[in-house]
């Protein structure tokens, strides 16, 4: 018996999507069909493609109340709009761009000895850098504190999450003949497999695009036939879109829907993650497009007081081995397993963690618990495993 389906719950709606019964691809192209008016979004200087176009060397010396203005706007934009908007000369210096790229080319060449996983990718068409914010910042401060202090990436970042939020970034430069990206959704449940996603609330999927900004910043011009993101304007307000997105139907919508626009190197796209979108095929001979990938996170999902799972694990190993002994994998041993270990593999370092093929997110400190428990791991072993979860997820 599905246990959210039970009799006696008939009254009210079950709290989670069946992985039985198909989201509905009429109402989804009914969502999709709208057309985002420029008397909505006064500030923008044109929509192309149902995308509002911010010109931000129109407001070169803005006052707070054109900030405030700019930023009802993006929100609305993002949350009951298109889901997403282009900010034409968010970096109007390209000589910083220029140092910043030669930065990320030192990084890239010197990683390239090293293998990674890229959750899209076929190898060898793209260059990852995982965490560039980070190396960015170690390898050559000066260049970060001037990419960084851009208030416009602030302002973009206030306008959907507040004032509270993580930034963090990755770049992918896409080579030529670099195929065109499945459409997806992003982080968080976008990197869950479809049985994962189906296990949370329906409500909480719906709320997960409030914790996270996604954004890009052109580092190269990137004309049409160089691949720039694809997206699918108001398929973020589509609430069964994160266990729609991979079936075939939604797909082919997408491929006869999508619109992208041509960028110039230094113009930023910002968008809500539950967008359906996906990277463009690059069909240029010689042309590279490169994009630093930024992912705002909110405070939000953030615990109060701060614990660490290992010692905990070490003290009561002993018990749980003896509880599982008992009752094998019982409701009590799955309640502890959830209540003292992560379920959740994130935030993680993506060099060492690389996304798995498929189920994209990495093992998480409660699937190395059961396994632990099903396998008969000794103490040592499992904590061994739980220690190189949390070095490996170090920056
Ligand atoms: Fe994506």
């Amino acid at each position: 018996m599905n246990p959210n389906h039970v009799s006696g719950a008939a009254a009210i709606p079950s709290r989670c999507y069946s992985l039985e019964q198909s989201p509905s691809l009429e109402t989804f192209t009914k969502l999709c069909s709208q057309k985002a008016s420029s008397e909505d979004y006064p500030l923008s200087s044109s929509i192309q493609s149902n995308i509002p176009i911010y010109n931000l060397a129109d407001f070169s010396h803005p006052n707070p109340s054109t900030i405030f203005s700019l930023q009802d706007e993006w929100h609305h934009i993002i949350l009951s709009g298109p889901g997403v908007f282009v900010v034409k000369g968010l970096f109007r210096d390209q000589e910083l761009i220029e140092k910043v790229n030669s930065v990320y080319r030192s990084i890239i060449t010197s990683e390239k000895s090293s293998a990674k996983g890229d959750h899209f990718a076929g190898s060898g068409k793209n260059d990852r850098i995982w965490n560039s914010f980070s190396k960015h910042g170690m390898l050559d401060p000066s260049s970060f504190l001037q990419y960084y202090s851009n208030p416009w990436i602030a302002r973009i970042c206030d306008a959907w999450l507040g004032p509270a939020y993580r930034v963090t970034a990755q770049v992918n430069a896409v080579k030529p003949g670099g195929a065109a990206q499945v459409s997806h959704r992003d982080y968080h449940l976008g990197f869950q497999t479809a049985d994962a996603t189906a296990r949370f609330p329906k409500a909480m999927q719906v709320a997960s695009q409030l914790l996270t900004l996604q954004g890009a910043v052109a580092h190269t011009d990137m004309p049409l036939d160089s691949g720039p993101t694809r997206f699918l304007p108001f398929s973020q307000l589509f609430a069964e879109g994160f266990m729609a997105y991979r079936l075939p139907q939604f797909n082919e919508y997408f491929l006869y829907h999508y619109v992208s626009l041509p960028l110039e190197k230094g113009d930023g796209v910002f968008f809500n993650p539950a967008l359906f979108h996906a990277a463009g095929e690059n069909r240029t001979e010689t042309f590279e497009r490169s994009a630093n990938l930024l992912q705002i996170s909110s405070a939000f999902g953030k615990p109060m007081e701060t614990v660490d799972s290992l010692p905990l694990v070490k003290k009561c190993w002993m018990g749980l081995v003896q509880m599982y002994k008992e009752q094998g994998m019982s409701a009590e041993v799955e309640a502890f397993i959830a209540a003292v270990a992560e379920g959740y593999p994130f935030p993680t370092n993506l060099d060492r963690r690389p996304p798995a093929p498929g189920g994209m997110a990495p093992e998480s400190e409660q699937d190395v618990l059961r396994r632990a428990l099903i396998d008969g791991l000794g103490e040592d072993e499992v904590l061994k495993e739980l220690t190189e979860i949390s070095d490996g997820s170090k920056p």
